[in-house]
């Protein structure tokens, strides 16, 4: 079964989830029912932003897995933030997904306001305090943002979700979470949408084809997927790749049965060269409303 990684909350998180980003309303309950009863995931994570809570909802409720032995994440959209704006965003997220609670509820990004982002996150403690979220996070915050949760005091983030795969290691975020206690989950862990991906600065994915990869794939009799979400894994790191194909969904989470060595890692370590296929939290522009 799938290692789990305790977080701060004192709630453990399954290390491999499925994503959702980018799959249809329809889709997401097909893919999600899948996922759990034919491939073994317990760990969904979606968003209010990608219009598919209620599919994931649906996908859970005709799984044959209990609601309690299922970790699900959802987010709260930018427009959203402040105080009683995201009070009401949660309890509409939980009405969509038919749940009483979440395991995660995270911040989606980080707004150039840091007034209104310390508003919305006196909100994501009361949520976390009323146990309508096991743990609350945030999404897309660099060492700045997290520092700001830090010098508020009281509840500190459980993870911090961000762009991360072997071009972009997020060396500098990594090490502030590991200081303050708080996980790293990986986005586009496979190096992103292989098509035109989103925002102006996304890009093709290079990774899934890159020689590299590939060669230490051929070596272990695995594909190039499988060894990206083991360098996440080996890594620490809590690993959610998206795919709206069965056999991938599969294949994804069927990575416990080899290991990198560190002639792999070190190989991988070299395509450390900074480059994105999301979006920088500073392109975003969340200025106040
Ligand atoms: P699809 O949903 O058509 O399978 P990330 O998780 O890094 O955002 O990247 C996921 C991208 O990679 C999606 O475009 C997904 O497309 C594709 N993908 C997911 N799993 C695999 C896999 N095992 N092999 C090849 N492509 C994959």
């Amino acid at each position: 079964s799938t290692p789990e990684i305790t977080l701060n909350s004192g709630t453990t998180i399954p290390q491999v989830g499925l994503g959702v980003w980018q799959a249809t309303d329809e889709q997401t309950e097909h893919i999600v029912r899948f996922a759990i009863d034919e491939a073994g995931y317990r760990h969904i994570d979606t968003a209010a932003a990608y219009g598919n809570e209620a599919g994931v909802g649906r996908g859970i409720a005709s799984s044959s897995v209990p609601r309690d032995d299922l970790f699900v994440t959802t987010k709260l959209w930018n427009s959203d933030q402040g105080f009683e704006p995201a009070l009401a965003a949660f309890d509409a997220s939980l009405a969509r997904l038919g749940l009483d609670y979440v395991d995660l509820y995270l911040v989606h990004w980080p707004l150039l306001d840091d007034q209104r982002l310390l508003r919305t996150w006196d909100a994501m403690e009361e949520i976390a305090s009323s146990g309508k979220a096991k743990a609350v996070g945030v999404c897309n915050f660099e060492p700045r943002h997290l520092k700001l949760l830090a010098d508020r005091g009281g509840l500190l983030p459980a993870v911090d979700q961000v762009e991360l795969h072997p071009h972009l290691p997020q060396t500098d975020i990594r090490a502030t979470a590991a200081e303050l206690g708080i996980a790293v989950e990986s986005w586009s862990p496979l190096g992103g949408t292989s098509g035109s991906g989103w925002g102006p600065a996304s890009k093709p994915n290079t990774l899934l084809t890159d020689p590299i990869i590939t060669r230490i794939a051929d070596r272990h009799s695995k594909t190039p997927a499988q060894v990206l979400i083991r360098w996440h894994l080996q890594n620490g790191l809590i690993v959610i790749p998206k795919s709206v194909h069965e056999d991938r969904i599969a294949q994804n989470i069927d990575v416990f049965d080899f290991e990198l060595s560190e002639l792999d890692l070190s190989e991988i370590a070299t395509l450390d060269d900074g480059t994105r296929v999301g979006m920088h939290p500073d392109e975003m522009n969340l200025g106040a409303p």
